[in-house]
């Protein structure tokens, strides 16, 4: 699977490496290593991709070929690049890291990290004696092989009761158990997306689906999300779905991520029939839907303006329960979902049984477990802006009404810089540019409120301090680094 970027395409990416906030006095080629490695530990720039060649780079950029040819030996030294005399060169991890549950680099031994990357919630006390119980009625399914292609019915019949009491009446032979909610976009892309097909995003989105998109060689046209509630502009995201046309439309309308808004309920209905008009499958993600805060009242389902099958919706248990279940599910027409089960034979069968009745045993009690979650939440929210509106007042947020992130505007294009000086200082970042396409949103980041109030005010300490060094050129004494770029 190599796949090779080109020199303007790296150039773009690039963007402006040789001004970066904070460069201090260091050489071009330096520089520009750095901002590979920068590319690269933040996941633009993927592993195993062949960098152009050195000439090729240097007229991009239209810098001096010794200082590519410096930057690249510099990048082979530190273990972020391979290379073939005639063949090229590939990028590579280096040994002193791994790849991280976000798709970002982490050195081998982060265990004091503060990780902002990743936006999710610790497993809650309930989860033990589930597992416990499922471990009791694991009996029942023994005496069979145990690959049931859609998921088992037990928990097919709670998660459509489950939509059924949001006002959406499903049933259970319209529910498709999934490892997640990743691998159910997953699937349906392979479904409902050939090789190359056109697909609308939200800009920002969820750096994941970004990924799965990617892999199908997705042909992507964006809508952009502004800061401000609602997030949506209605005529700007109907006019891109009548000009596109696209074949299938990604959308997070429940406190999406990264920027926590929340589609109103007039622009769904638009958006469906929109959908509809033009023939474009929506492929709507709820991965938040069970968390919404300060008493907020959710529009309807997505799918509750649905009346040809053009809706697909995906949901599961990682936001609300935990990501470590890893169940998901697909809701679509019934027989949608056996096209689905037979795509999945190909790729891994079935999900676990015990950790099926696992996700059962918590389902049945989701309304006080969920509650809990909420609580939670709302005060790690609130201590996360009561922090930024303290250490860090020039940034601007909108409060968000629900899910687990806020989308901060930030002074000045440092996204990514203001990653990699947190990493010196134990915080991990995922910086605006991860959400989006192009090598923009620098102006962007993404915070999670999933961690406990006291780590929240303390990573915003840490950011806040290093802010100020990127504009003093100044370098923090938090920690000797062992970061990547
Ligand atoms: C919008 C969105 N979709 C999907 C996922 C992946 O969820 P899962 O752990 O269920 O695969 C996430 C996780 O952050 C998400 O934010």
């Amino acid at each position: 699977m190599t796949s090779q970027v080109r020199g303007p395409q790296l150039a773009r990416l690039l963007g402006q490496w040789h001004a970066l906030p904070g460069r201090r006095r260091s050489p071009d080629y330096a520089a520009l290593a750095g901002a590979v490695r920068g590319l690269l530990a933040d996941g633009r720039l993927p592993l195993g991709v062949r960098l152009p060649a050195e000439r090729e780079l240097a007229e991009a950029l239209r810098i001096s070929r010794t200082t590519v040819t410096a930057a690249y030996r510099q990048l082979r030294e530190s273990g972020h690049l391979a290379s073939r005399r005639g063949a090229g060169s590939w990028t590579m991890l280096p040994g002193t890291h791994r790849v991280a549950s976000t798709g970002l680099w982490t050195p081998l031994d982060d265990r004091d990290m503060i990780d902002l990357g990743v936006a999710a919630l610790a497993a809650p006390p309930e989860l033990l004696p589930a597992a416990r119980a499922a471990a009791e009625d694991l009996p029942r399914y023994l005496s069979g092989a145990g690959y049931h292609p859609t998921g088992i019915i037990e928990l097919r019949e709670a998660v459509a009761h489950a939509y059924t009491g949001r006002g959406l009446p499903t049933s259970p032979d319209q529910i498709m158990v999934t490892n997640g909610t990743q691998h159910a976009l997953d699937l349906v892309l392979r479904l409902a997306l050939a090789p190359g097909g056109s697909v609308l995003v939200e800009a920002p989105s969820y750096p994941n689906a970004l990924a799965a998109l990617a892999a199908r060689r997705a042909r992507i046209t964006t809508h952009g999300l502004a800061v401000e509630e609602p997030g949506w502009d209605a005529d700007l995201l109907l006019a891109g779905l009548r000009q596109a046309r696209p074949k299938l439309a990604y959308l997070i309308p429940d406190f999406q991520n990264p920027t926590g808004h929340l589609m109103p309920a007039s622009l769904r209905e638009r958006v469906v029939a929109a959908a509809h008009a033009v023939g474009t499958d929506l492929v709507v993600d709820e991965s938040f839907v069970d968390l919404p805060l300060d008493g907020t009242v959710l529009p309807p389902p997505t799918a509750s303006f649905d009346r040809h099958s053009r809706v697909i919706t995906i949901g599961g248990m990682s936001k609300p329960f935990w990501g470590g279940l890893r169940i998901g599910w697909v809701r679509a027409s019934a027989p949608q979902v056996q096209r689905l089960a037979a795509t999945r034979v190909g790729v891994d069968m079935a999900s676990p049984v015990l950790d099926q009745l696992v996700a059962v045993h918590l389902l049945a009690e989701a309304p006080a477990i969920v509650a809990a979650r909420r609580a939670q939440l709302t005060v790690q929210r609130d201590a996360l802006l009561a922090a930024l509106a303290q250490r860090l007042p020039e940034w601007r947020v909108t409060v968000p009404h629900g899910g687990v992130t806020l989308w901060a505007e930030l002074d000045g294009p440092i996204s990514s810089a203001l990653a990699r000086a947190a990493e010196e200082v134990g915080v991990r970042l995922a910086p605006g540019p991860r959400f989006g396409l192009d090598g923009t949103l620098e102006r962007f980041l993404r915070l999670p409120f999933t961690l406990p109030a006291a780590d929240l005010a303390e990573a915003v300490g840490r950011i806040a301090a290093v802010r100020y060094d990127l504009d003093r050129g100044g370098r923090s004494r938090w920690r000797e680094a062992a970061v990547i770029a």
